[in-house]
């Protein structure tokens, strides 16, 4: 059965954070902007893994409940169906969501007052575990590239490495905002200088399975063994499958030191308790969503293509940045020659649009825009009306 992502599902009232509340977190003012905001998608979740949540629902009884058998192989098998990637079940550590996971590791392999690197533009929430948590972030931005979109800046993070003698060092891979799936041979420069410089990698790998066509992912945990006492992997079903506000995320832990110490970080926090529908939904998903996600991952492809020639074409004040993987599409607005707040400003009320700014993202965001594509065509066609208003001014 072909699913239909064209679809228009109202999601207003439904406590949704990028429909309901535009004001609270993007304070921006203007009614009726169409947000693009929040990576969620606007599309129902898979109708197997509805299917299995109102079974659960029906069995009324909802006493504490634990990953069964059932749960680890359905993970197991996803990594290994998808992405050739062979992980154990004892090294799989669950929490309900991959930045609290993030946060606690943070807290147990780094001390207040130490540095945490990370690549520019970041992911927001990156730079709050790391300041609420009282350490020092430290950017290494990427370098702009015209056929990757953006490359790493190895060179300047040994010198930050030398400089900071960081602990940790957080990687997002495919990179939220910019879309770069890093390749093997970027990982293995970048695992070099961490073994070099005693570095803990922390991967972030919630977008592994949102690649574009041609595009392939590439895990930390794909390469050396050697290196696994040094690398913890965050991965979750929540952006594959729409299943965001469920939350639940698995961190992947091959080295049984860092697992053991993590698990007592969870139970020392009464973590070791989990969601049944949650786990019920996750198992769904990576059991029977694939043929879903396939039809999905063409919908966004043809998403992106539509959007880009028509940014190419008729905004050349617009430059798309390009990408591998995730349905967000990152844009270089400098040419307009504005500042943030007049950007944003230029967005909203010109536009009509709720963007997430560049700003957001770190010093190398700014002039830039992050726009969600996770959404029926007839939202992107509306952005695109919105996006040509600012060339008429
Ligand atoms: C790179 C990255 N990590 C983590 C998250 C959120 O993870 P969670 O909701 O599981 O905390 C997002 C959501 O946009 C993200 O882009």
């Amino acid at each position: 059965m072909k699913n239909n992502f064209d679809q228009v599902i109202n999601r207003h009232a439904t406590g949704s954070v990028k429909w309901d509340f535009i004001d609270r977190y993007q304070n921006m003012q203007t009614d009726n902007l169409l947000p693009m905001w929040v990576s969620d998608y606007d599309f129902a979740c898979p109708s197997n893994v509805l299917e299995a949540l109102h079974r659960r629902v029906d069995h009324g009884v909802f006493g504490y409940s634990e990953r069964d058998e059932k749960y680890y192989t359905a993970l197991t098998n996803w990594f290994e169906r998808r992405h050739q990637l062979l992980i154990r079940p004892e090294w799989v550590c669950s929490i309900e969501g991959v930045v609290p996971g993030l946060s606690l590791l943070v807290q147990m392999l780094s001390q207040v007052g130490d540095s945490v690197v990370v690549q520019g533009p970041y992911y927001g929430s990156f730079a709050k575990i790391i300041k609420l948590n009282q350490r020092n972030l430290v950017e290494n931005p990427l370098q702009e590239d015209p056929d990757a979109g953006y490359v790493m800046d190895l060179e300047q993070l040994e010198e930050l490495f030398s400089k900071y003698r960081p602990p940790l060092f957080i990687l997002c891979n495919p990179h939220n905002p910019t879309g770069r799936c890093w390749s093997k041979d970027e990982l293995t420069k970048l695992l070099t200088l961490c073994e070099k410089y005693d570095v803990t990698v922390l991967s972030d790998e919630i977008w592994a399975d949102l690649l574009l066509p041609g595009s392939t992912f590439t895990s930390v945990l794909h390469l050396e063994s050697r290196w696994h006492s040094r690398v913890i992997a965050a991965t979750s079903a929540s952006k594959t499958f729409g299943l965001s506000s469920l939350r639940i995320s698995n961190f992947l832990i091959p080295d049984a030191d860092l697992k053991g110490r993590f698990i007592e970080r969870l139970n020392a926090h009464g973590l070791d308790v989990f969601n049944a529908l949650s786990m019920e939904a996750a198992t769904a998903a990576y059991n029977g969503a694939e043929h879903w996600l396939d039809e999905l991952l063409g919908y966004l492809a043809a998403n992106r293509d539509w959007f880009v020639s028509q940014v190419e074409n008729y905004m050349p004040w617009l430059r798309v940045i390009p990408a591998q993987g995730t349905y967000l599409i990152w844009i270089d607005c400098r040419a307009l020659g504005l500042n943030d707040d007049e950007l944003k400003n230029v967005m909203t009320e010109i536009a009509g649009i709720a963007p997430s700014m560049g700003s957001g993202f770190g010093p190398s965001g700014s002039g830039f825009i992050r726009l969600n594509l996770g959404c029926p065509r007839s939202y992107l066609e509306q952005a695109i009306k919105g996006l040509l208003r600012i060339g008429a001014q």
